[in-house]
């Protein structure tokens, strides 16, 4: 099991000290190393799934809107994982923007307004009937997305059904859930 930790560790860390400099991969390594500790596998593998799909969906949409990609792909990594790390989901949207402030604050990787912005994002994620401000709706859109594209053969859950279509819709794709 180490062994096969030490291994997910090297291909995910390439170790290149370039990627140092690069703010999503100083996040990313942060992430890993709270993830690589869980002791709860199914857990890790639910971690590693819904943070890094959902970071990557942000990029997509924030590409798409025009938002700032690099905010958007951290938000992502962080927005639950206040949730895989303490096992619990109670107010988890709130739990989330804490330690996302905490974690951005200690790795000095933001500036006030962009931390605001990310916290922002994380704070709101979980109102998905209501509106926010378009950086904020990347990431609730981001979340159905990985949601709805996890497995194609599951039915969509009702409550993100209206996001999930407008989705399809933004992005071109005549298709109606
Ligand atoms: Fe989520």
């Amino acid at each position: 099991m180490e062994k096969h930790i030490e291994n997910i560790q090297k291909y995910l860390h390439n170790g290149h000290a370039e990627d140092m400099e690069n703010r999503i991969e100083r996040l990313r390594k942060h992430i890993d190393d709270i993830l690589l500790n869980m002791k709860d596998t199914e857990e890790r593998r639910c971690g590693y799934l819904h943070l890094y799909g959902v970071s990557q969906a942000c990029a997509m949409i924030a590409l798409k809107r025009n938002q700032d990609v690099e905010l958007a792909t951290m938000t992502g990594m962080l927005h639950d994982l206040h949730s895989y790390k303490a096992m619990n989901t109670e107010n988890h949207a709130e739990h989330g923007a804490v330690l996302a402030r905490q974690i951005l604050k200690e790795l000095a990787l933001t500036t006030d307004y962009e931390t605001d912005l990310i916290c922002s994002a994380i704070r709101n994620h979980s109102s998905k009937a209501t509106t926010h401000s378009a950086f904020d709706e990347v990431l609730k859109d981001a979340d159905v997305l990985q949601h709805c594209l996890y497995n194609t053969l599951f039915p969509v859950m009702e409550h993100e059904k209206c996001r999930f279509q407008n989705l399809l819709t933004e992005f071109g794709i005549l298709r109606t859930v």
